[in-house]
């Protein structure tokens, strides 16, 4: 399973490279302007910050809803770096979009999924990714988690080569239910990931091996 992370703050994907465990970057307008990252200029020149950082995919998305501008700015974002990924969201043109970048050999993340049916038309129409929102849909009182676990389970059916992003994770546990659902990759904050190491017997083993290692 990969990590990716899922923050425009450089700070924060620095300090997820150093630990070792980051294979890409995913990011979204709100993202972007969480960080006062405003403007098509800034907003790209930080997109190509992020991949100089990474050694991994990064996602950067498409702000026009209809085909041809979709089509233009996925152009102009892929041909900022080799490592970009244009985020597209499922509706109707952005199917299409993700039809026209992908034969362009344009990789693609198809983004906004809260159905197996999305992520069906993701798929046929050749998006490298798919990003399920499990924890918007936990939010509706639905199973967020569910959705990973059945579009896993349709993709093996079908052998689709997409890969299943699991994507609007919250908190620790999500990212293991996502690994027992057969997720490729969940992106999430900084914080779940460190939430992964802990546990209060390897920090009592820890003290009491150095307070033995410390006996004469
Ligand atoms: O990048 C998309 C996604 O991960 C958003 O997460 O927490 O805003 O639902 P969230």
């Amino acid at each position: 399973m990969k990590f990716f992370i899922d923050t425009a703050n450089l700070d924060q994907i620095r300090e997820a490279m150093d630990l070792g465990i980051l294979d890409g970057v995913t990011t979204n307008p709100s993202l972007m302007a969480k960080e006062g990252i405003h403007g098509d200029e800034r907003i790209r020149q930080h997109y190509v910050d992020i991949c100089n950082i990474v050694d991994g995919d990064v996602s950067a998305e498409v702000i026009a809803t209809d085909f041809e501008g979709m089509i233009r700015e996925g152009e102009a974002l892929a041909s900022l770096h080799p490592q970009i990924v244009v985020k597209v969201p499922v509706i109707r043109e952005g199917i299409k979009a993700i039809r026209y970048l992908s034969d362009k050999g344009i990789r693609t993340n198809c983004t906004l999924v809260f159905s197996a049916g999305q992520a069906i038309l993701a798929a046929k129409a050749g998006a490298t990714y798919v990003s399920p929102f499990i924890g918007r849909l936990d939010d509706i009182s639905s199973e967020g988690v569910e959705l990973v676990a059945q579009i896993v389970d349709i993709y093996r059916y079908y052998d689709f080569d997409t890969q299943v992003l699991a994507a609007s994770i919250r908190h620790t546990m999500h990212i293991i239910q996502c690994a027992e659902a057969g997720a490729d990759v969940v992106t999430c904050p900084l914080a779940p990931i460190l939430g992964l190491l802990k546990h209060p017997l390897t920090d009592i083993g820890l003290e009491k091996f150095l307070a033995d290692h410390g006996k004469k």
